[in-house]
């Protein structure tokens, strides 16, 4: 299993030393807020000062900036590779998905770093998966999210997503929420939907990379050991880690490495 870091916090990157990284707006907003990253957000901030516009496009074009800045920094600390997601609010239109993957792709070489380092992160939608098939074909490599069904999953298959993001929390969630009731970790129905879409891959020697996603709890994340990557925050990564470090070592006994 690969670990990877669910997060845009750069100081928590140096210190978990993950292979990957994933990031999403509520994970780079948290980061922003972080005064240790004061120096990204003042320089986005100065630069979308100079722009010109209304003041909903400047602000939206300081949040993209902001994104591809973080990305950028994780992008150099991390040995594989990060995550970077298209807004929610284009999920249900491809050419729109397409237009901000190519603007992401473009935002990032301008810094210097190359596609080989970036995954775009696209919305298990219909028309999402429509453009991550386009984008594959282009050579640029997607992180389809937001995937809660075998159905999401044999469909990003079959258009030769290069890796899917399998939700965990969110279906408990619902299910908790809706039952009113606790799931140990074996009977966690977000546990079932990942096992069930690996091995459902696996059986077909399907190529795409399966990373579970949205943890709520470290036995989740025991729960679903031996997956091909496993995106965690950084707070079940230390809780892990002081669980004598069981858990983090079978997953990777070089420093949160391959096994
Ligand atoms: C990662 O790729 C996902 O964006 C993340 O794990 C979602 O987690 P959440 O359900 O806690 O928002």
């Amino acid at each position: 299993t690969t670990v990877v870091a669910d997060t845009g916090d750069i100081d928590a990157i140096r210190t978990l030393k993950p292979i990957d990284c994933t990031t999403n707006p509520t994970l780079i907003l948290k980061a922003v807020e972080m005064p240790s990253h004061a120096d990204i957000v003042d320089e986005a901030i100065g630069w979308g000062r100079k722009q010109s516009g209304s003041s909903a496009a400047v602000t939206a074009a300081v949040a993209d900036r902001l994104a591809v800045a973080f990305g950028s920094e994780l992008s150099k600390l991390v040995p594989g590779r990060v995550s970077t997601e298209v807004d929610a609010d284009l999920s249900f239109n491809t050419k729109a998905t397409l237009d901000k993957a190519r603007s992401i792709i473009a935002a990032y070489a301008a810094r210097g770093i190359p596609r080989e380092k970036i995954l775009i992160k696209i919305a298990s939608t219909w028309e999402g998966i429509r453009a991550a098939e386009v984008l594959q074909k282009e050579g640029v490599d997607c992180n389809l999210t937001l995937l809660f069904s075998l159905v999401q999953a044999m469909a990003c298959a079959e258009v030769g997503v290069h890796l899917i993001s399998p939700f965990v929390g969110r279906i408990l969630d619902w299910h908790v929420k809706n039952e009113g009731r606790k799931f140990e970790p074996e009977e966690d129905p977000g546990v079932i939907s990942v096992r069930g879409i690996y091995a459902a891959y696996k059986s077909k020697g399907i190529k795409t990379i399966v990373m579970g996603a949205s943890f709520r709890s470290t036995g989740e994340v025991e729960a679903l050991a031996g997956c091909d990557n496993l995106t965690i925050s950084p707070a079940l990564l230390t809780e892990l880690d002081k669980d004598e470090g069981a858990l983090v070592r079978r997953l990777s006994p070089d420093d949160y490495g391959t096994v």
